[in-house]
């Protein structure tokens, strides 16, 4: 039996796919007990060059050609972009077709309405590819982890930051030649701001984090900050308490509610998510059985990223064949309760700087009192020819709503000059 594939797309990922289901064709065969054919592949521009070797009449701009195809079982988009791409994805299951996608932005926001409709149509849906390319870091949830409670999810699940991050750190780069560099290597796009924004990273922790707590996240309940405003002043002076800055995305579950954020966020330099480096991505769980586990790997790239495109049809293949096929859902369990303000918890780097008066730290330190919040570890620099002072400052674990607050009044001391910083503490 033929298991027969329609695509939807064939750029960076689709030519992979491609690639791989030509290049192991016989090894897929002997693994899943069936052929695995590519019946009919939508694009944009047929006339395209695209080194491949393909049978013209394969090709179509007729998305319908794909989804209403009386042979194709499975449809696997890797268009990218919200619509029309899930447009297409509901057509397909609509049509009973199983589908397998790469694409984040489709699944962080209608994640919970595909599964369903999925479920209502006896289809699969596998988005392993959706986060960290090459990582097989949502099966290993799903199904490694399947046992255990997770309660704490760390991730670096951007390339781009991590690659600009990186270069600031160790090549001591500023943020616009850092940049610049990922943009020419073809780690950033011309407009970065997905990326550097945090909210690519934002859609993925929303979809780990649904994974994880069986819980529909909502990508707008997910706090964001990028990396954009991260000087090199700031790589320096974290270094002196031995830490490095990340983006770093952040899950967690406690009591039955949840809070996720990605922001720059400080590691201490020995911890495994620091040894982290440039374009890699890592997954960092904490579960209270396991205890603390980590997936490495590439986060994209267009073979990295096939292989967990091919995986996933491999799946479905499979259930297909088992005649389980649309009967093993994630479904959520639970409405996600979002922590608010004044029930999340964490330690913060502070760096200020002010006039080099007497006086103003010990104002600093009663407005930190003022709100049940005491300090770790605390430096004084003097710059040098401006009568000021750097005071960096690492707090102990703090309620967010009081520091917010502590924020706004520390701006009032007359001595105070500015808020340089300010960043998450992972410990
Ligand atoms: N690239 C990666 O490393 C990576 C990693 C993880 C996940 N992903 C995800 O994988 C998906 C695909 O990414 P990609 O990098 O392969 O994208 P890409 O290189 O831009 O390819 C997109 C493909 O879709 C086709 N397409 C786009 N819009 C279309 C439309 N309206 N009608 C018909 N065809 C259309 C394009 O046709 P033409 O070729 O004719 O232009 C092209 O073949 C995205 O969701 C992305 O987020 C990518």
């Amino acid at each position: 039996m033929k298991i027969k594939i329609g695509l939807l797309g064939l750029g960076t990922v689709g030519g992979g796919v491609h690639k791989l289901l030509s290049g192991r064709k016989e090894a897929i065969a002997r693994q899943i007990g069936s052929e695995l054919e590519i019946e009919k592949i939508l694009v944009r521009d047929i006339a395209k060059a695209r080194g491949l070797d393909i049978p013209p009449q394969l090709l179509t701009t007729d998305y319908r050609e794909v989804v209403n195809h009386p042979e194709i079982d499975i449809v696997v988009e890797l268009m990218g972009g919200i619509e029309p791409a899930y447009q297409y994805i509901r057509a397909a299951l609509q049509n009973k077709k199983s589908v397998v996608t790469a694409n984040k932005d489709v699944i962080a926001d209608y994640g919970v309405r595909l599964h369903r409709l999925a479920a209502e149509y006896e289809a699969d849906l596998c988005y392993e590819a959706s986060v960290a390319g090459g990582i097989p870091v949502l099966r290993g949830l799903v199904q490694g982890l399947a046992s255990d409670e997770i309660y704490k999810i760390m991730g670096i699940v951007n390339g781009t930051t991590n690659y600009i991050m990186t270069q600031m750190t160790e090549a001591g780069l500023d943020y616009q030649t850092a940049l610049k560099q990922a943009q020419v290597l073809g780690f950033a796009e011309p407009d970065p701001t997905n990326d550097v924004e945090g909210l690519d990273a934002a859609r993925k922790m929303a979809i780990l984090a649904s994974l994880a707590f069986s819980a529909g996240i909502k990508m707008e309940t997910v706090k964001v900050k990028g990396i954009s405003q991260v000087t090199a002043e700031d790589i320096q002076a974290v270094k002196e308490f031995g830490y490095v800055i990340k983006l770093i995305g952040v899950a967690k579950q406690e009591n039955g509610k949840v809070e996720v954020s990605v922001e720059p966020t400080l590691l201490r330099d020995s911890h495994p998510l620091a040894t982290v480096k440039n374009e890699f991505n890592a997954i960092y769980l904490y579960g209270h059985a396991v205890g603390q586990t980590m997936f490495y790997g590439p986060g994209a790239g267009e073979m990295p990223t096939a292989t967990a495109v091919v995986s996933d049809i491999m799946e479905v293949a499979r259930n297909k064949k088992l005649g389980v096929g649309g009967k093993g859902l994630w479904q959520p369990t639970a409405q996600p309760v979002m922590k608010t303000a004044d029930e999340i918890e964490a330690k913060y780097f502070l760096r200020v700087v002010v006039k080099d008066e007497i006086g103003v730290l010990n104002k600093i330190t009663e407005v930190f009192s003022g709100h049940q919040i005491s300090i770790e570890n605390i430096l004084q620099k003097l710059e040098k020819n401006q009568n000021q002072a750097n005071i960096i400052l690492v707090t102990h674990r703090l309620i967010q709503s009081n520091f917010e607050q502590a924020l706004l009044e520390l701006q009032k001391i007359p001595g105070l000059v500015d808020i340089r910083s300010c960043y998450k503490v992972e410990d």
